[in-house]
């Protein structure tokens, strides 16, 4: 096993830091000759969806709540996420033309694989995102796309979420392109910043790492956290909390910033710190006062934000900025980082959280 970590001390952080190398393999064979186009042969014989509803559950779900914000700014596709568990019993309503795409790490999950089962015998045409080769949502689904992260041994799911979020955003780009949302511009610029991505975060990986220590260090008395976001931040807070309670099991909860003063602001105390997503993009100044509120009530914040960002506040974490909502590539392993110290530092089982499966075949 210390072989198979390669020199890590557990296989979750091993799996964060091969993020730079799955966002490579990820682009393997789908960019064209000249880098400037999405070539997705999965998605050529089917139509452009009218409608997208996307189910998955846990990170996965994640995942898809964050494609959310692409495919409906770039392909203009009107997308819904849904819970599996919930999707599966409801009285859903899918119109001709709409598609439906599964997304799950192990292929397995059992209520995913339901719903797959449920939208295929209602007619609709199942994409499935899959990591594991050959597994049951790969073999249903009408159409499969690997998202090739190579085998994930860690229960808390880090490397595969980031996979899922690189071909999502070929998709967008792909459906963007067909219907003429996007320019040639759009599409090539974009490719270019994510081809800029695997090599940045190499880069910036070791001082993340230092710097989730040294916030652990800091933070990792509190009972628990308050993580917000908004706009494609807004997913990453919810992964962000699921992360450090699945790994360190302090309390951890996720909510759209905006949202927080129809409950959670009750809570603030200077006790009950708050994990803050502030990018430089135009929901900073709306971010920004959520935060003052939490200021004024003493609460305590943690600030991850980029290089141009002026903010005074508990503790400033800058990250590096690619192109909008690709900035995802950074904030995600920073909360992965950051959950993964606290545990660490907590001296938790990382690797094998308690009344966790990697994959939950049963419902
Ligand atoms: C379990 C795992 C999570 C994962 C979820 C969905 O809860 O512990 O890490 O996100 O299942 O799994 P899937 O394989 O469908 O992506």
């Amino acid at each position: 096993q210390a072989a198979q970590k390669g020199g890590y001390k557990h296989f979750m952080l091993k799996e964060i830091f091969e993020q730079p190398l799955v966002v490579t393999n990820c682009l393997t064979g789908r960019l064209s000759a000249n880098h400037a186009r999405v070539t997705l042969p999965e998605l050529e014989e089917l139509s452009t969806p009218e409608r997208l509803h996307i189910i998955a559950c846990g990170t996965s779900f994640h995942a898809g709540l964050w494609a959310m914000y692409i495919m409906e700014s770039w392909a203009k596709i009107p997308t819904s996420v849904e819970i599996a568990s919930e999707y599966r019993y409801r009285d859903t309503i899918l119109g001709k033309g709409d598609q439906v795409l599964v997304i799950s790490q192990s292929g397995e999950t059992a209520d995913t694989l339901a719903c797959l089962r449920k939208v295929k015998q209602q007619g609709a045409k199942v994409i499935g995102l899959c990591n594991v080769v050959g597994s049951s949502i790969a073999r249903e689904s009408d159409t499969v796309i690997y998202t090739q992260a190579g085998p994930e041994i860690s229960v808390a799911s880090t490397k595969a979420m980031c996979s899922q979020l690189v071909v999502l955003t070929l998709m967008a780009l792909f459906w963007g392109r067909r219907k003429h949302v996007l320019t040639e511009a759009e599409e090539t610029e974009t490719l270019d910043a994510l081809r800029r991505i695997p090599e940045q975060l190499e880069a910036a990986l070791p001082a993340m790492r230092e710097q989730a220590n040294a916030l652990a260090r800091q933070y990792s008395g509190a009972r628990s956290f308050l993580y917000l976001g908004r706009g494609p931040c807004y997913p990453l807070a919810l992964e962000g909390a699921l992360k450090l309670k699945e790994i360190s099991y302090i309390h951890a909860e996720g909510y759209a910033a905006g949202e927080m003063k129809h409950g959670p602001i009750a809570l603030i105390d200077p006790d009950f710190p708050t994990f803050a997503l502030i990018m430089c993009d135009d929901l900073f100044p709306k971010v920004q006062s959520n935060l003052q509120e939490v200021q004024a009530r003493n609460g305590k914040i943690i600030a991850l934000t980029q290089d141009d960002a002026v903010l005074t506040l508990d503790s400033v974490w800058k990250i590096p900025r690619s192109r909008g909502p690709l900035d995802v590539f950074f904030a995600l392993p920073a909360l992965q980082l950051f959950a993964y110290e606290v545990a660490d530092y907590l001296g938790k089982d990382v690797d094998q959280p308690r009344n966790l499966a990697k994959s939950v075949t049963v419902e």
